[in-house]
C-alpha cells in the first residue's frame, strides 16, 4: 500500500527538504557520494538525538525493570558463528552480465536497470546469473595481521553485545527476571541493494531491547511489548492510519523465532518494517553456552529453578523512525496567495523547540530578543534569526519544524509583551516576555 497522503512527488521534495535544511547530506558528497551512506546536518542529528532520548527515557529511565548498556561494535568473530551470522545472514544475489550490476535475487521486479531506466531488472532476465547468497556483514582485521586469525566483522546487530552482557549485568545490576538490557548504538549491513533514502542504508542506527523471561511467561510477555511498542510511534506523533502491526506467518519466522511481529509504517514508496518484536526463544544464549562453555544460565532463588531465559526483542531503526516522523510531519499548505512547507513533529522530536524573532534591528530588539535567546536555550534548543522578513523567517521555521517563534516588537518595550506563533494553527498571541521559558514548558509538556 502506497501512503496516500505522500505521493513519490512529494517524496522527492521530503529528500529535497531534508537537503537544503540541513536534516540528511549524502554521505561523502564532494567525492560523488557512497552508496548507501547518509550524514545527518544539524537539525537532522537533533531528530535523532531527540528520538533516541524519548526511546530511552521511556524504555529504560521510566522503568524499574531496565538497564542499558554500550557495547563495541567489533566483537570477537566467533560471536558470529554462534550466532548463526557467519553462515546465515544472507540475501540472495544475482549479476547482470551485460551492466555488471549486482541486485538482490527477491527484488529484481521493483529495481530499476541502471542502465534502462525505463525498465526494471527483471526485464534483463536472460543476462542475469543464477542467485547464490551474499553475506551482508563487512569484514575487516584486528591488528596489523591481514590473516584468517584476525578477521573481525563490524556488527550488523546490536543486539549481540547484549546477550554477550547477560551474566555480566546480572551480576552487577540487581535485576531479577523478568528484566531487560536496552542498547542503541551503529550496524552495519553490506546491504546489496540500498535504497529508499535512508530507509535501507548500510550504516544506520539501531535501538534494541533484550527482555529475559522465564520460557512459560515469553508469550504473554512477547504481546506486551508488541503492543507497547506500536502504541509509542503513536504517541510520538505517527498516524493510527499510516501505522500497522502485521504478525509473521509460520514459513516467514526466522529459525529462532517463535513468533513475531513487525510495526510497519505507510512510507510513500510502499509499505515497511519500521521496527519488530520477536520472541527469540533462548536460542541465542543456548548458542552462546555452547561456543563460549560459559554457564548462561538463569537461578530463580525463589522458585529454586534453574534455567535458559527466553527472550522477547523490540528491534526499532532509529534511521526509519526519523523518516517515517520526517514523511508524517511534511505538510504542503496554501495560505492565501502562497504556499507554506511545514513540518508538523510533535514537540518531543522537533529538532528546534523555539525560534525567538526581533522585528527589526533597532530601537533596543534585538538585546531584548537576545536576552529572552539567552535565557531559554539553557533549557531547550532554540534559534535567534534577525535576518529577512519576518513571514520569511515563519516560514523557515514552519520547514524546520519549530512549535513556536517568540517575537519581540516595538510593544515590548512599552508593556513588556511579545508576540508567540503557533506553527500549526499560525495564530498569534501577545505573553509577557518574562514568561517565555513557563510557556514553553507548559506548551510542550515534554519534562
Ligand atoms: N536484532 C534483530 C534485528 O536486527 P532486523 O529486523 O534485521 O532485526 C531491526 O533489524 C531494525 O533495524 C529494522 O526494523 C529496521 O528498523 C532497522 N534496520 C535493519 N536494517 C536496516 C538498514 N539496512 N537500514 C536502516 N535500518 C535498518
Amino acid at each position: 500500500m502506497v501512503n496516500e497522503r505522500m505521493t513519490n512527488e512529494a517524496m522527492d521534495k521530503l529528500v529535497s527538504l531534508c537537503k537544503r535544511r540541513g536534516f540528511i547530506f549524502p554521505s561523502s558528497e564532494i567525492y560523488g557520494g557512497l552508496n548507501g551512506f547518509w550524514d545527518y546536518g544539524p537539525l537532522g542529528v537533533e531528530l535523532k538525538k531527540n528520538i533516541k532520548e524519548a526511546w530511552w527515557n521511556d524504555m529504560v529511565t521510566a522503568r524499574i525493570d531496565m538497564v542499558g548498556i554500550d557495547s563495541a561494535i567489533i566483537l570477537n568473530s566467533r560471536v558470529w558463528e554462534a550466532s548463526g551470522h557467519v553462515k546465515g545472514f544472507t540475501d540472495p544475489m544475482v549479476d547482470c552480465k551485460e551492466c555488471g550490476g549486482r541486485f538482490r535475487a527477491d527484488e529484481i521486479d521493483t529495481t530499476p536497470c541502471p542502465k534502462h531506466k525505463e525498465k526494471m531488472v527483471c526485464d534483463c532476465k536472460d543476462n542475469l546469473t543464477e542467485a547464490r547468497q551474499f553475506n551482508m556483514m563487512f569484514k575487516t582485521y584486528v591488528g596489523a595481521l591481514e590473516e584468517a586469525s584476525s578477521l573481525a566483522y563490524l556488527r550488523p546487530e546490536t543486539a549481540q553485545g547484549i546477550f554477550l552482557n547477560f551474566a555480566n549485568v546480572l551480576a552487577t545490576s540487581r535485576q531479577k527476571i523478568p528484566f531487560g538490557i536496552a542498547q542503541i548504538g551503529k550496524s552495519f549491513r553490506n546491504e546489496i541493494n540500498p535504497r529508499n533514502f535512508t530507509f535501507r542504508s548500510r550504516e544506520f542506527e539501531q535501538m534494541e531491547i533484550e527482555y529475559f523471561v522465564h520460557p512459560s511467561q515469553a508469550p504473554e510477555f512477547y504481546e506486551y511489548w508488541r503492543d507497547m511498542r506500536y502504541q509509542w510511534y503513536l504517541d510520538l506523533g505517527l498516524s493510527k492510519d499510516h501505522l500497522h502491526l502485521r504478525e509473521h506467518e509460520k514459513e516467514e519466522l526466522a529459525h529462532y523465532a517463535a513468533a513475531c511481529s513487525d510495526v510497519e509504517y505507510d512510507f510513500p514508496f510502499g509499505t515497511s518494517e519500521l521496527e519488530g518484536i520477536a520472541n527469540r526463544t533462548d536460542y541465542d544464549l543456548k548458542n552462546h553456552m555452547e561456543y563460549s562453555k560459559k554457564d548462561l544460565t538463569y537461578f530463580d532463588d525463589e522458585k529454586r529453578e534453574r534455567y535458559i531465559p527466553y527472550v522477547i526483542e523490540p528491534s526499532a531503526g532509529v534511521d526509519r523512525a526519523a523518516l517515517a516522523f520526517l514523511c508524517e510531519a511534511y505538510s504542503e499548505e496554501q495560505v492565501r496567495n502562497d504556499k507554506r512547507v511545514v513540518l508538523r513533529f510533535h514537540p518531543r522530536i522537533a529538532p528546534l523547540k523555539a525560534a525567538i524573532f526581533p522585528l527589526v534591528n533597532r530601537d533596543g530588539m534585538p538585546e531584548r530578543a537576545k536576552n529572552i535567546f539567552d535565557t531559554v536555550r539553557k533549557r531547550y534548543n532554540v534559534f535567534y534569526d534577525d535576518r529577512g522578513a519576518i513571514g520569511r523567517r515563519y516560514r523557515r521555521q514552519d520547514e524546520a519544524g519549530t512549535p513556536f517563534c517568540f517575537t519581540v516588537d516595538g510593544q515590548t518595550a512599552e508593556d513588556g509583551t511579545v508576540t508567540v506563533r503557533d506553527r500549526d494553527s499560525m495564530a498569534q498571541e501577545r505573553i509577557s516576555a518574562e514568561k517565555v521559558l513557563d510557556y514553553l514548558h507548559d506548551k510542550l509538556n515534554i519534562d
